[in-house]
């Protein structure tokens, strides 16, 4: 049994997350995490909120509320979304407790004592207008690397380079919009020239096994060369300095410590938090201890920070603080082929897909686990979506279940069959075989059918390549083997045709069975980690206990996850009747999802060119006659005529303008649109409408009573 210690990046306390955002650090290590309890490993898995920094403080100036209410409302948001989301984090904690305030205070303190900390005056981007100073993300400015012209203060998102505000081109203040100037304050400076060489030692270390675009980060910044930093800030939210020994308080003022520098630390506060009510001083056990592994779930923007940063804090203090293992950063996840963006409403919030899915949280793990951004960039579709649910979760995996329980359930009472004389043998065979290597295996092959061979092979294949790519972060590839144990399991229930033997050789059939029951808690076992809730669901079925690496059935050392091939049902046991455990999505849903996506960002992005405008033929038109839809309340149709041609319209103004109201009104009508039918009725154009205040819609209409129909508008 080893130890794990797996964090995930701790997400801000600003706004709602996102389907990217889980993607990233938090699905990837669930699945992980659960992995590990399957095998029985010992693991802690820390997270939580990131309560400070100006991430918090633009967001309750936006929201005009106090910061302490931003955090308050997102965390707890944040914390209910993900364990609706099944991310079984150990503990979920926050950073603005007393108890990581005093951790990351002392390491503070202990740099300042051991000599890494200078006091510096250095000039700094001032905003006159709101007399403040400005800290990172509240200036704008052209990025000094790459020429990007909207980076911020610490960093480009457009290169991924760091540098210092002063550096950034062209500044502007985000609070005034005005150009900043330079104004003197104190900081404390870490140097981290200090750690050059010793980091340099660290990440070659690991350049066996870690991702490449991890070591190319680090090895990048480590060429620069580490210079020092400053890690305290001009802002009244955040880690206060008051009170440090040594300093003097009309220094300390008004500072904080660098949203960076105490947020790694959260991992460390976030497990002392777990253990407040155990026994306090067991953080260490992880922490401090040389034979812990410990994992960073990070996303691409955080890399530096994991590898760099946070160990050269680690090894600065000295107490014997493990480093990370790995870090297995992810890319980011595209949604329909673009980046997510909030403000530009191209984005699917957590807790909105929970709110209108609910029954469907892991089919959005399982899609989200097959497009994870493992080596580059990688999209969220809802037709992807819709096809992983119905083709893959149902058709394949949902209809092994469905079709050998109905079976059972028709044809041996509900019950595991009870295997023929000449068969009894076949559990105790089987158990042992599953486990041999294969030149063993083949000297025992002689009592298994052509049929059993071939899905003993493919099992023991799978399940290698699943453990192998669990262990080396390519969750993909294992889920993918994943689905395969489910494919192999169709396939031997065809080739066995047990609607056939059940006529001509009930023998058969009964084993046929026998395994497929079999396989069925195989498949419980090896989806665990990717889709526990239908796990759970499938261990009900097949009663056996309920065991999905979740925190509260975990017993370190019970290692199920190797004991997946077994056959462990005995003859005769019970099985409840199957359930539908993937309901299909139907095209409309998905429609209405991009439909919403789409017509979101086209009134914040899209923009068309004059060219593209005009396309679209706009002319005035009159309104000849009106009248109602049986079937659809809201809709008109009405005949318009262009010019001295009629043509017909279908409208949806039925709840806004009576029958009389519209005869002999001229409006303006798209009139080269394609036609189509609504209602069962050919609409040939679309008239324009505006929407009041009060839900109404208002005809657009010529401003002039001299305008007859068939005008151009443009
Ligand atoms: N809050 C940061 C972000 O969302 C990540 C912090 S990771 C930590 O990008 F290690 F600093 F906590
Ligand atoms: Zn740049």
């Amino acid at each position: 049994m080893s130890n794990y210690l797996i964090t995930s990046a701790l997400p801000y306390a600003n706004g709602y997350l996102h389907l990217g955002h889980c993607a990233g650090a938090y699905l990837p290590a669930d699945i992980f995490v659960r992995y590990l309890r399957m095998k029985g490993e010992n693991v802690l898995w820390v997270c939580g909120s990131d309560e400070h920094g100006v991430a918090i403080t633009i967001a309750a100036e936006k929201e005009k509320v106090t910061p302490k209410q931003i955090i308050d409302k997102y965390h707890h948001a944040n914390e209910n979304a993900f364990a609706k989301f099944g991310m079984s984090f150990d503990i979920y904690s926050r950073t603005s407790l007393d108890l990581h305030h005093h951790t990351a205070r002392e390491f503070f303190e202990d740099f300042l004592q051991k000599g890494y900390l200078v006091e510096r005056e250095e000039e700094q981007f001032y905003d006159e207008y709101a007399k403040m100073f400005l800290p990172d993300r509240y200036v704008e400015g052209t990025c000094p690397n790459c020429g990007y012209e909207k980076a911020r203060g610490d960093q480009c998102d457009n290169c991924g380079a760091y540098y210092n505000q002063l550096e950034l081109k062209n500044p502007i203040s985000l609070v005034s919009g005005k150009p900043p100037i330079a104004k003197k304050t104190i900081h404390w400076y870490m140097q981290f020239n200090h750690f050059q060489k010793f980091l340099e030692d660290y990440i070659e270390s690991k350049a066996s096994y870690w991702k490449e675009n991890v070591l190319q980060q680090s090895r990048s910044w480590l060429k620069q060369g580490l210079s020092e930093r400053p890690i305290t800030r001009d802002l009244n939210w955040g880690i206060k300095l008051d009170g440090i020994d040594k300093l003097a308080p009309e220094k300390t003022a008004g500072k904080v410590l660098y949203v960076w520098f105490e947020a790694v630390l959260g991992y460390i506060s976030a497990t002392k938090h777990y253990y407040q009510d155990k026994n306090p001083e067991d953080w260490k056990k992880w922490w401090q201890n040389p034979d812990t592994k410990y994992i960073a779930f990070i996303g691409k923007d955080n890399i530096v920070f994991h590898t760099l940063i946070f160990p050269a804090l680690l090894y600065a203090k000295n107490d014997g603080y493990i480093l990370p293992h790995n870090v297995p950063a992810n890319e980011f996840l595209n949604l329909e082929g673009q980046k997510f963006s909030k403000s530009r409403n191209w984005s699917i919030d957590l807790k909105d897909f929970l709110n209108e899915f609910p029954d469907y949280v892991d089919s959005l793990r399982y899609t989200l686990a097959m497009n994870l951004p493992e080596t580059r960039d990688s999209d969220f579709t809802w037709k992807d979506f819709q096809n992983r649910n119905n083709n893959e979760l149902a058709n394949i995996l949902g209809n092994f279940i469905n079709r050998t329980l109905q079976f059972i359930h028709k044809n041996f009472d509900g019950k595991v069959p009870v295997l023929d004389e000449k068969d009894k043998k076949l559990p105790e065979i089987w158990n042992e075989i599953i486990h041999l290597d294969n030149n063993d295996l083949n000297k025992k092959k002689g009592f298994l059918n052509e049929n059993e061979i071939q899905l003993i092979d493919t099992l023991k294949t799978c399940f290698f390549n699943i453990s192998k790519n669990y262990s080396n972060f390519r969750f993909r590839d294992a889920i993918t083997e994943t689905m395969n144990v489910a494919r192999a399991a169709n396939k031997y229930f065809n080739d066995e045709e047990p609607w056939q033997t059940f006529k001509n050789d009930k023998a058969r059939c009964a084993k046929s069975l026998f395994i497929s029951a079999q396989l069925i808690r195989t498949l419980s076992i090896v989806f665990t980690p990717v889709i526990p809730f239908t796990c759970s669901k499938i261990n009900k079925l097949i009663a056996i206990p309920d065991y999905t690496g979740g925190v509260n059935s975990y017993v370190p050392g019970k290692d199920i996850w190797s004991t997946a091939l077994e056959f462990k049902l005995p003859e005769g046991h019970s099985l409840q009747a199957p359930k539908i455990l993937f309901a299909r999505i139907e095209d409309q849903t998905i429609e209405e999802q991009i439909k919403k996506l789409a017509g979101d960002s086209e009134k914040n992005n899209n923009l068309i060119t004059i060219d593209e405008f005009s396309k679209i033929q706009l002319k005035t038109a009159k309104i000849i006659k009106a009248e109602k839809l049986p079937k659809a309340k809201k809709l008109l149709k009405l005949e318009i005529e262009i010019e001295g041609s009629k043509r017909q319209i279908v409208a949806g103004i039925a709840e806004h303008y009576s029958i009389n109201e519209l005869i002999g009104k001229i409006i303006v009508v798209v009139a080269n649109l394609k036609p189509t039918k609504l209602m069962g009725e050919i609409s040939e154009g679309m008239l324009l409408a505006a929407n009041t205040q009060n839900g109404k819609l208002a005809l657009i209409v010529p401003d002039r009573s001299d305008i007859d129909s068939g005008a151009d508008v443009r």
